[in-house]
């Protein structure tokens, strides 16, 4: 197998808590970075900003905002999840419900769930993480014709992935949060980062080791003939 492919293959999420004194050295963050910079863009954009956040006192704030689950994320969480490692497997796509809290893996009133539910904080997230990036975009720009700015928002999936391929070859911990982007967050993150009123965050990325070695995880896919169309729509089956 090529080397790529099977730093690739073994990228994963890395949600478990990481040793909070055990920082990244500057080396391994600039290739991080580097990766960032090649990353494709649409029309060459690079319609990106990372904020490099490591200062105590930057992530204890960051860490003290809180956050709500909405309806809306419920509703749709609960249709990705699976109930068993048996079920995941068989269904190839989504995630483990055993990921969430057991209210939110039980169908229900929704609204009220998320209306009753305490709020959180962020720490709870960062898990200890010595260091965030935060990834942001000028949305006063789009990419050329792009509707919504959707190849804009491509671009910003590339450089995440680049980012990532990067942090697994140094073996680094590394796991996307989207709530950084979330309404009510976004606004208090962009106040104690002082991000200006025009930059929207993207998602965040927390990096680390882990405390203690995790445990297997269970990643599923479809197979490549679940997903390949040969020639037209719908004729699978050939690779
Ligand atoms: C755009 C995007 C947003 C994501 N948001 C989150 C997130 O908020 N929290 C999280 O734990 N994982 C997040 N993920 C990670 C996915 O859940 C994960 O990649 C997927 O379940 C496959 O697992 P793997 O990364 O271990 O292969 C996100 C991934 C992408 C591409």
């Amino acid at each position: 197998m090529s080397k790529i492919l099977k730093i690739i293959q073994n990228r994963h999420s890395s949600r478990v808590p990481f040793d909070r004194g055990h920082r990244l050295s500057k080396d391994d963050l600039m290739q991080i970075l580097e990766a960032a910079r090649w990353a494709p863009t649409a029309h060459n954009m690079q319609n990106f900003e990372i904020i490099v956040v490591d200062d105590k006192k930057q992530l204890e704030g960051l860490g003290n905002i809180e956050s709500k689950i909405s309806e809306d994320f419920l509703r749709e969480n609960y249709q990705q999840l699976s109930f068993s490692e048996e079920e995941l497997l068989q269904k190839k796509v989504g995630i483990l419900g055993t990921l969430f809290p057991p209210l939110w893996r039980t169908p229900g009133d929704w609204g009220k769930v998320a209306r009753e539910s305490e709020p959180s904080s962020l720490d709870a997230t960062i898990k200890g993480s010595p260091m965030l990036l935060i990834v942001t975009y000028d949305a006063r720009k789009r990419a050329p014709a792009s509707e919504g700015d959707v190849l804009g928002f491509i671009s910003l999936g590339c450089i995440m992935e680049n980012m990532w391929l990067m942090a697994q070859e140094l073996e680094i911990g590394f796991q996307i949060m989207s709530v950084f982007g979330g309404n009510t967050v976004e606004q208090d993150v962009k106040k104690i980062l002082e991000i200006p009123e025009y930059v929207r965050i993207a998602y965040a990325v927390r990096l680390g080791y882990p405390i203690s070695k995790p445990s297997e995880l269970l990643r599923v896919r479809r197979d490549t003939d679940g997903f390949a169309h040969h020639n037209r729509f719908g004729n699978k089956g050939f690779v």
